[in-house]
């Protein structure tokens, strides 16, 4: 009897602390909804831009071709290695002549939800971005006419920018490249995280620290600036609102958007990051010079909060923000055209 008692008294309380979670859950993923949204099953529409089939085809071939770099060296997936969460893993990229350039290569995953490119947002879309690494001295070094002179000298560009561009009268120019490549990263999207698993309304799908992170990441004040679907990406703040890193994690030089709009109040402006996939694409900031994310949370606690972050704060948003890895597509390499006779050589190693 005595027993019988207890167990229903036990069952009936740990109903109780079920549903209580239950509850607490539930409003959790209320106060995330108001600032979070999950990645879509499926690419976004493109401004100016279609995304078919012949054009990504197309543009992922280009997003792999080296030879759209004057030395015939370095593609796209160079230093946004597709296998590699779209970066390179290196503390800033190395380039045309073995330069290494003045900043962290960002991801190209998920980008096309981004409201500008680059850590200043100095490019309006994926389609203007893609004519920067391709003509930049220290990247691929090459130039428009240079790059049209190489596509129109393999057959299988030909046929592919006729099937990409099939209303246009001349398919091949600098202008379609990049829009092929912008198709093709249209598609370069994970959906499907531990996080938004949660959001669309899976309980299970993160554990009571993760669920701790999330909640510390919206009430420390992470997600004023850090929000949207790609959790960042969307806006412009000083690195350093209330206490500027030193040197060697923001190197004095590089001032951000400063150098775009040129307006006193941009000086060491930069974009919010987009922290989607952020534990697979190390090291951290537009420096590159922090290997781990617990750092990186500890800074942007200090730098952008004013906060010292405890050991515990520090960890479960870390934890929190391990559950952002999605679901990274299947991505074949693909056969690249023939060169021909016409085809420029290699040039300036
Ligand atoms: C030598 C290395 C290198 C090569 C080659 C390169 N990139 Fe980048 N990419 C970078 C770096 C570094 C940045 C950040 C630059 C900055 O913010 O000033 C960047 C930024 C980007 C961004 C912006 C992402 C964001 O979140 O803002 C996209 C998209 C991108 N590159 C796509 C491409 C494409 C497409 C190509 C080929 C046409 C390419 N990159 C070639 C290094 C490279
Ligand atoms: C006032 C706006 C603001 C707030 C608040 C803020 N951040 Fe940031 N965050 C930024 C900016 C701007 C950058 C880009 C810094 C740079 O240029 O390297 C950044 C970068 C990051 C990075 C590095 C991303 C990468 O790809 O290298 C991480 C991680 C990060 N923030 C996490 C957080 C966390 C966690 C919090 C809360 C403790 C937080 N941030 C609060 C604006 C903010």
């Amino acid at each position: 009897m005595f027993r019988n008692a207890r167990t229903t008294l036990t069952a009936a309380a740990a109903l109780c602390a079920a549903s209580g979670a239950a509850m607490a859950d539930e409003a959790l993923r209320a106060d995330a909804l108001e600032w979070f949204e999950p990645i879509p099953m499926n690419p976004p529409a493109l401004e100016n831009n279609v995304v078919t089939d012949a054009r990504v085809e197309l543009g992922k071939q280009l997003f792999f071709d080296p030879r759209l770099s004057r030395s015939g060296v370095f593609s796209c997936n160079s230093c946004h290695n597709v296998g590699m969460g779209g970066v390179d893993a290196l503390e800033t990229s190395i380039g045309h002549g073995w330069q290494k350039g003045p900043r962290n290569s960002p991801t190209v995953y998920n980008a096309v939800f981004n409201i500008a490119q680059f850590w200043d947002g100095r490019a309006e879309d994926l389609a203007e971005q893609a004519k920067g690494p391709v003509q930049a001295g220290v990247e691929m070094a090459s130039t428009p006419e240079r790059v049209v002179t190489t596509l129109e000298s393999m057959d299988g560009y030909v046929e592919g920018f006729a099937q990409a561009f099939p209303a246009e009268e001349e398919p091949i120019s600098f202008e379609n490249m990049a829009r092929a490549i912008e198709a093709f990263e249209a598609t370069l999207i994970t959906p499907n995280s531990r996080f938004d698993q949660f959001l669309q309304g899976d309980d299970g799908a993160l554990d009571e620290q993760e669920k701790r992170g999330l909640a510390a990441f919206m009430a420390t004040g992470c997600a004023s600036c850090h929000a949207g679907v790609n959790l960042g990406g969307q806006a412009y703040y000083p690195f350093g609102v209330v206490e500027k890193p030193g040197a060697s994690v923001l190197p004095v030089g590089d001032r951000g958007r400063f150098q775009v709009t040129e307006t006193a109040g941009d000086d060491y402006v930069f974009r919010a990051a987009p922290l989607r996939n952020i534990a697979i694409t190390a090291p951290y900031f537009h420096s590159g010079t922090v290997w781990e994310l617990e750092e990186a949370v500890a800074i942007m606690g200090v730098s952008q909060l004013g906060a010292e972050l405890n050991e515990q704060q520090i960890a479960d948003i870390t934890a929190f923000l391990e559950t952002l890895t999605g679901q990274i597509p299947d991505i074949e390499y693909p056969i690249l055209p023939d060169r021909s006779a016409e085809t420029p050589l290699p040039d300036e190693m």
